[in-house]
């Protein structure tokens, strides 16, 4: 099969890396263009990225000598030489809405990593395994664009990806009220402890914005496509407190759940087990064989052993009993740069690419 030509904007970043990294050997995918802010452009990716390369494996082969390109001076070539791009450029707000906006016009798609585009309405927000439906919005999107294959489809936040995948099934019950207390990795701060010391023997009980993300984020996952924008949906009502502990990758949540027809456990459970997202059905190279995965021992999850569950992209759920306040509680995890940020822009991408909305 003739691969799919890939560009990586930002390429050089934490994010970029672990593309990289994850389109080594990819089966549809192949690397051909990485571009960074002008402090990069002209050097090898090997020499830009010099001391700040953080993966667990050496830079892969085919990206050492790419010679790096200006993101923003160069896009009109690089939207030529590639079928789409991963974004992950960390600029202003405003400058990200712009620069993917340039490359969509150009009539190259974008699957991105970034926030800026989460809530503009026509811009679908995909857990490809709970809301694959919303890439119709696209249709109008590229009306609105005046283009015919450039498009803008971007990941949700990382923390939600811990708790709404194991809420999703659960919603035939109707979920009602959802308390979530996250515990997120220093990763999700594009750090290590090397470069956080601060961090070792350390809890921060903040991270900025964070709360309103997961607050919210949820309801665009869970809304629907009305018009030619995603509507949000009405329902639950989701309370957040997230916490930043001394954990290299992998987010757990605590989560509390109110249902309008209260399920037994074992009803739970079986959802679970059987659940199946269209990324499975379709077979797609990233998906996991089990997108969810319940442990019956009562500590697990844990983040070191369980977070590369399916590849890093399985997310955890275990401990689920009654509540005293709520009808059950229960814990999750599921790796943040994996399932969280770039394993899930990669099965988006896949996702794009097997539905027809990005071609060769
Ligand atoms: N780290 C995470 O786990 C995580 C999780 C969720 C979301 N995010 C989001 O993902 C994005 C990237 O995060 P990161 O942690 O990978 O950031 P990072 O390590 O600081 O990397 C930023 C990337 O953006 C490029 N860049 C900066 N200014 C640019 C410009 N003017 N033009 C073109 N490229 C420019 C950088 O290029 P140079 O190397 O040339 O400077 C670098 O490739 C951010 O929006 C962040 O909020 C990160």
């Amino acid at each position: 099969m003739e691969k799919y030509r890939v560009g990586v904007i930002g390429g050089t970043g934490m994010v970029g890396q672990r593309f990289v990294t994850l389109l080594e050997g990819h089966p549809w995918f192949e690397l051909k263009v990485i571009a960074a802010s002008p402090r990069s452009a002209g050097k090898t990716y090997e020499e830009a990225v010099g001391e700040r390369w953080a993966m667990e494996v050496p830079i892969p082969h085919q990206a050492r000598g790419l010679v790096v390109r200006d993101a923003q001076a160069d896009a009109a070539r690089i939207a030529e030489e590639v079928d789409f791009v991963f974004s992950a450029v960390d600029m202003k707000r405003a400058e990200i809405l712009a620069l993917e906006e340039r490359y969509a016009r150009l009539e190259c798609p974008v699957v991105s990593n970034n926030s800026a585009h989460r809530w503009t309405p026509d811009v679908p927000m995909v857990v490809p395994e709970v809301n694959p439906e919303h890439l119709r919005v696209i249709e109008a999107q590229r009306k609105r664009l005046g283009v015919r294959r450039g498009l803008i489809a971007v990941k949700s936040n990382c923390s939600i990806q811990s708790y709404v995948p194991a809420l999703h099934p659960l919603r035939a019950f109707g979920l009602e009220r959802v308390l979530a207390c996250t515990y997120q990795a220093i990763s999700g701060a594009g750090k290590t402890f090397e470069t956080w010391p601060e961090m070792v023997d350390n809890v921060i009980p903040y991270i900025g914005g964070e709360e309103e993300k997961s607050e919210q984020e949820p309801l665009k996952v869970w809304g629907r496509v009305e018009n030619g924008v995603i509507v949000k949906a009405q329902a639950p009502d989701i309370t957040a407190q997230c916490i930043r502990v001394p954990v290299i990758n992998g987010h757990t949540a605590a989560v509390f759940v109110t249902f309008r027809e209260k399920p037994s456990m074992e009803e739970m459970k079986a959802l679970w087990a059987s659940y199946r997202g269209r990324p499975q059905e379709l077979g797609l190279p990233t998906a996991p064989e089990h997108f969810l995965h319940y442990f019956e021992e009562p500590d697990r999850p844990q983040t070191r052993l369980d977070r590369d569950l399916g590849g890093g992209m399985t997310v955890s759920i275990g401990r689920l009993r009654p509540d005293t306040q709520y009808d059950y509680k229960f814990v999750c995890l599921s790796h943040n740069t994996l399932r969280g940020a770039a394993g899930g822009a990669v099965e988006l991408a896949e996702l794009l690419c097997a539905e027809g909305y990005i071609s060769r």
